[in-house]
């Protein structure tokens, strides 16, 4: 079975600046690939460019099997995208936003009705279907740009940060849904900031920075390559400490007033550890994909 999406060497130039810098990944079908990477990594600019909206500088795109240079129109009707910004018309309802989505798929009047309803009754919006977009909550109108991406019933579903700016009560219903749609057996493709989201919804990920992918792979592999099994964090380190770690070259970050020592299953240091240096001053983890995001993408602001 070819890959949903097969990206090859893909490059994207804006006079001289290189946004995308040569990444190349495979989407199985039926998996939920995430792009992860810090404000300006070039996520937005691969989406453009997997949805037609931006022409490759050069490298190739295959969606489903077929070349997007030559086979856009027919890709087009499979997909559906949930863009970044807000692109709902404000002045409709949410029903006729979803009718006339349906309309440039040309999807049949009574198909349409019927697939309104089902998406309308999936993201709990039925009790607004008559409001006007303005009217409707952050998380409302976040669930109504899932549905209108829907209504083609598409076998690829591309959503550019799609939880970005909802408060923890609407993000969490937004991964309920998605959640759901993942067992109908749909292919998504996500970018993301949050690493809890990339946590819970992604098989795979592909961390990228300046336009190049750092690593790829599945999330609990990443983890343990990356940030080890165990996370201890000391707060205070002192000399004692950090000559101890040094001696046993104990992988570490030492941001100053905090440690963090990754610990891998069978180092048996950690007792010592615990015994020597935990006093109240210490905190036990598993290793997180933040972890992982910051080992490789640094701690210092991008803004
Ligand atoms: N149309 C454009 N013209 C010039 N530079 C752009 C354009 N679009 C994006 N960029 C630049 O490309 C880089 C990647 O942007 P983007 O793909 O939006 O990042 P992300 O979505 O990962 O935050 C940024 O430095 C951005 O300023
Ligand atoms: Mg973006």
């Amino acid at each position: 079975m070819p890959d949903i999406i097969k990206v090859t060497n893909l490059v994207k130039r804006f006079n001289g600046f290189t946004a995308v810098d040569g990444i190349s990944f495979s989407m199985p079908k039926g998996n939920f690939y995430g792009l992860l990477g810090p404000n300006g990594a070039g996520k937005t600019t691969t989406i453009r460019m997997l949805y037609g909206f931006s022409p490759p500088t050069e490298g190739e795109l295959r969606i489903f099997g077929m070349d997007i240079a030559t086979e856009w129109r027919k890709i087009k009707t499979k997909m559906g995208i949930c863009h970044q910004e807000n692109t709902l018309d404000p002045d409709l309802t949410v029903e006729q936003n979803l009718h006339i989505y349906a309309g440039y798929f040309a999807v049949p009047g009574k198909k349409a009705r019927e697939r309104t309803d089902e998406l309308l009754a999936f993201f709990a919006l039925d009790h607004r279907r008559h409001a006007k977009v303005r009217e409707l909550s952050g998380g409302m109108a976040r669930r109504l740009i899932l549905a209108r991406a829907l209504i083609n019933q598409p076998d690829l579903l591309i959503l550019d940060e799609p939880t970005t700016g909802l408060d923890p009560q609407s993000r969490h219903q937004v991964w309920e849904k998605l959640e759901e749609l993942k067992k109908t057996g749909l292919s998504v493709l996500i970018t993301t900031h949050y690493m809890e989201e990339a946590e819970r919804l992604c098989d795979r990920l592909v961390i990228i920075d300046h336009g190049r992918i750092l690593v790829e792979g599945d999330p609990k592999t990443l983890k343990c390559e990356h940030a080890g099994d165990r996370i201890v964090e000391i707060v205070g380190p002192d000399p004692e400490l950090r000559s101890f770690v040094s001696e046993r070259r104990i992988e570490n970050d030492d941001l100053g007033t905090r440690m963090l020592l990754y610990l891998r299953d069978g180092n048996e240091v950690e007792d010592t550890i615990r015994e020597r240096f935990c006093m109240d001053r210490c905190v036990y983890r598993g290793s997180t994909l933040e972890d992982v995001f910051l080992r490789l993408t640094g701690r210092e602001l991008r803004e």
